[in-house]
């Protein structure tokens, strides 16, 4: 662990439970009375959204909804969701769906206070000041977006899709409420929910990185002290609740567990970043078109093997918090590997392919997957392990034919020096 440094940047006023969501309206009028809603087209539709704009209509008095930005979030339509909510003029800005939805909210906000094209703030730290207050309701569980710095666009003119990060995009409030996800069907239940655990298991395992206190910090610092018990916990109870609300979609208890474990989750990478099945994700998104957490839970189990040489000790504290009883007592590396093998046996039992294969991602892809991998540096630069093309290359062709036998023993493991790597030297 590292004892070193503690970063969390985190909004105001988190509200989390069944009903929570009586707490919108009175939270966003304490913002204004100029209310922007940016929501999901399907969630529009339903009886709760109905109630909550009627609550914030009866306080505020001015409630304008905007539905008109598709998943995946194509730049011209946030563009054009922009410039609409520009003339209303909000005062404040409430994002409601899963993360395609919230991702949205925070570019218009954006888009809204500093006026610009989105390519003005592509990468890190680059919006210049506060936005217009947002407030995050989340309806899958989850991206953990309503608690981040972050929103991923797809940009026509570039083959990945392209981040935004900067603390300013951190919503003031954020209210999850699991009654919101009650009804969400199988396939987002699995694919938001298996990306929230490889959240929280990219957040414990990322790389110790050396921050100056004395200089504006970077927006993902990697592993650090205050978000350790976030991620642990995390994981702990996104193991156990999401097979759970796969296979029983009304059961109360695991929708809520869900809806917790991945605001924690949330909490936790968006102060540390995400590493690997998230870099490598990004070319096989779009290639393949799949959603963002079949990507990501697909590749997490190769990423787990090709770290579990380097960091045997953290990978075995999280099978412990994860409740994995193989290999107890036992040498740690031992403990290690039964916590990849329980990770593996996890992905598969919630309904994940086994490998990239069955995604559609070929041998000839390889390459280029690499390569494109490489330009996700500052994720790459998260990761715990030394990060070049030939790991890569083992990396990606493990997970294509499905076998991570191919990672087992044949990485080096790097001594102390090199896992203590100084920021962005991959
Ligand atoms: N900003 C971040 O921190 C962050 C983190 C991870 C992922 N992301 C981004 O989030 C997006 C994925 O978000 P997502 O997985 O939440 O899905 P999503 O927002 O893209 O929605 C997927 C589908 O689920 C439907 N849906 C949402 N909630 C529902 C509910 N309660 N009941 C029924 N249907 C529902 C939507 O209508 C949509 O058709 C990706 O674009 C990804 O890049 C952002
Ligand atoms: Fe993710």
């Amino acid at each position: 662990m590292n004892e070193s440094i503690g970063v969390l940047r985190l909004p105001n006023e988190v509200r989390f439970g069944f009903g929570a969501r009586a707490a919108i309206a009175p939270i966003v009028a304490g913002f204004g009375r100029r209310v922007l809603v940016v929501a999901d087209p399907f969630i529009a539709t339903t009886a709760e959204f109905a109630e909550v704009v009627e609550a914030m209509r009866a306080i505020t008095g001015n409630v304008e909804v905007l539905t008109d930005v598709p998943p995946e979030l194509p730049s011209e339509s946030v563009h054009r969701a922009g410039a609409i909510a520009a003339s209303f003029a909000p005062e404040v800005i409430v994002g409601y769906g899963g993360g395609s939805a919230l991702d949205a909210a925070k570019l218009v906000a954006v888009l809204v206070t500093h006026g610009g094209s989105l390519d003005d703030y592509y990468g890190e730290n680059a919006v210049p000041g506060p936005v217009v207050p947002l407030v995050a309701v989340p309806t899958t569980a989850g991206t953990g977006s309503e608690v981040t710095p972050v929103a991923v666009i797809s940009d026509p003119h570039r083959e990945l899709k392209v981040g935004i990060s900067s603390p300013h995009l951190i919503p003031r409030a954020a209210v999850v409420d699991p009654q919101l996800t009650m009804d969400a069907p199988v396939g987002v239940t699995t694919f938001a929910g298996i990306d929230a655990f490889v959240h929280a298991v990219e957040s414990y395992t990322a790389a110790q990185l050396e921050i100056d206190h004395a200089h504006p910090s970077p927006v993902f610092v990697g592993q650090n002290r205050l978000t350790h018990p976030l991620s642990l916990e995390a994981a702990r109870i996104i193991f156990r609740a999401l097979p759970v609300a796969v296979r029983s979609p009304h059961d109360r208890q695991a929708r809520a567990d869900m809806a917790y474990g991945s605001l924690l989750a949330g909490m936790a990478f968006g102060a540390t970043g995400t590493h690997l099945s998230h870099a490598i994700q990004y070319p096989i998104g779009a290639m393949t078109h799949t959603p963002h957490g079949l990507g990501t839970g697909t590749l997490l189990p190769y990423v787990m093997q090709a770290c579990v040489d380097a960091i045997p000790e953290a990978i075995a504290t999280l099978g412990e918090a994860m409740g994995v009883t193989a290999g107890a007592g036992g040498a740690t590396a031992h403990r290690a590997q039964a916590t990849v093998d329980a990770i593996a046996a996890f992905c598969a039992d919630v309904g994940l392919p086994a490998s990239l294969a069955e995604l559609g991602v070929s041998r000839n892809d390889r390459d280029r997957i690499v390569e494109l991998t490489l330009q996700v540096a500052r994720l790459v630069a998260i990761a715990p392990i030394p990060v070049d093309r030939a790991l890569l290359g083992r990396l990606v062709d493990a997970a294509i034919v499905g076998d991570r036998s191919l990672l087992v023993a044949r990485l080096p493991t790097p001594g102390p020096a090199q896992r203590l790597r100084p920021r962005g030297q991959p």
